[in-house]
């Protein structure tokens, strides 16, 4: 079937690449803003995009009626973001901060978290996340109306200790992360187990 995306309403776009661009990675996001409030929710149109220098994207909506939302907000104003990855023992806590507050509520309190000071950004690190990442903003695209993208610079990366296999060769004990990936529809993740390895084709000269 063919489905013309021009034609769609918008909830049904966002069905369809909701339920098809799977499992993608929640980037658990903190952010403060110009009053020094401190902000978390997750993302999931997110990926990494590259290493030199090494960047993160966001793809971050807009609240039907109040405009940005406070991740997006904090970012254009103060340019600066953490980026957590969410291990299974804390997706229900990372689904408490995604809860529709008004700006000033703390999702970081409702959802019963701790935090820690990071090394070289002002938002706060969420105390428990095998991963962090900490973000500038490189650029900031009106994708849409009520769409942007944020390009993130990482400028430091905590790994917890128990994970790092080998420091100086980069090597990350991966599965033992254990983290989870957003699905489709309402409320569905992943927590990938089922693993296989190829080998890539050698280059044809
Ligand atoms: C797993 C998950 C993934 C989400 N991904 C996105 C996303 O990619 N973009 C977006 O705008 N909202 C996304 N949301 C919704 C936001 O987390 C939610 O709107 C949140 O309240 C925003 O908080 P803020 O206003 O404090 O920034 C997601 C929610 C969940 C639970």
């Amino acid at each position: 079937m063919l489905f013309d995306m021009g034609q769609l309403p918008a909830d049904i776009r966002y069905k369809i690449l909701t339920a098809t661009v799977t499992p993608r990675p929640i980037a658990w996001v903190t952010t403060r803003s110009r009053d020094g409030i401190a902000n978390a929710a997750p993302f999931s149109f997110f990926n990494v995009l590259g290493h030199e220098p090494p960047t993160v994207v966001l793809g971050l909506l807009r609240h039907p009626q109040r405009g940005l939302k406070d991740t997006a907000q904090n970012i254009v104003e103060m340019g600066e973001f953490a980026v957590h990855l969410v291990p299974h023992q804390m997706a229900e806590a990372m689904n408490a901060t995604a809860v529709d507050a008004p700006s000033g509520i703390d999702e970081i309190e409702i959802a019963g978290l701790e935090t820690l000071p990071a090394q070289m950004i002002s938002p706060p690190l969420i105390k428990g996340c095998p991963v962090a990442f900490e973000c500038r903003s490189l650029s900031v695209h009106e994708t849409g109306p009520r769409q942007i993208a944020v390009i993130g610079e990482i400028v430091c990366a905590h790994v917890a200790e128990q994970f790092v296999i080998d420091a100086r060769r980069g090597h990350i004990d991966t599965v033992n992360l254990d983290l989870i990936a957003r699905m489709h529809g309402s409320g569905w993740y992943a927590r990938p187990r089922e693993l296989f390895q190829l080998v890539r084709p050698a280059p044809i000269e």
